[in-house]
């Protein structure tokens, strides 16, 4: 029996946890403001919905020393970011042109 295409095309998932004790942690960089900001440039680009490219919230991924953290799936590209100009180019890149962003790629 072959594998069913994947519901989304891309799922990302942004870690946007806040350590209760201060520790680092992916939403002391704004990690709720990343993921917004992508979720809405998907939106305007009309690239959400079933074939497309969704973006979600996650809890603590476990890489919090990395971080902030995102990871698309189905080839689970692990990625870290800074700013906009960054999540613009994963979305270019990446998950528009199927081209990894190599300069943010986290090992794994
Ligand atoms: S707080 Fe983001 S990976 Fe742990």
């Amino acid at each position: 029996m072959s594998t069913p295409a994947p519901y989304y095309k891309y799922h990302v998932f942004f870690c946007t946890n806040l350590r209760a004790d201060g520790s680092q942690s992916c939403e002391q960089c704004g990690a709720q403001a990343s993921r917004d900001y992508l979720k809405q440039r998907t939106k305007e680009l009309g690239l959400t919905g079933a074939g497309g490219v969704r973006v979600n919230n996650a809890g603590c991924l476990d890489r919090c020393s990395e971080g902030p953290v995102a990871v698309v799936y189905p080839e689970g590209t692990w990625y870290t970011y800074v700013d906009s100009e960054d999540l613009e180019e994963i979305l270019q890149s990446h998950l528009i042109g199927g081209e990894p962003v190599e300069r943010l790629r986290l090992p794994g």
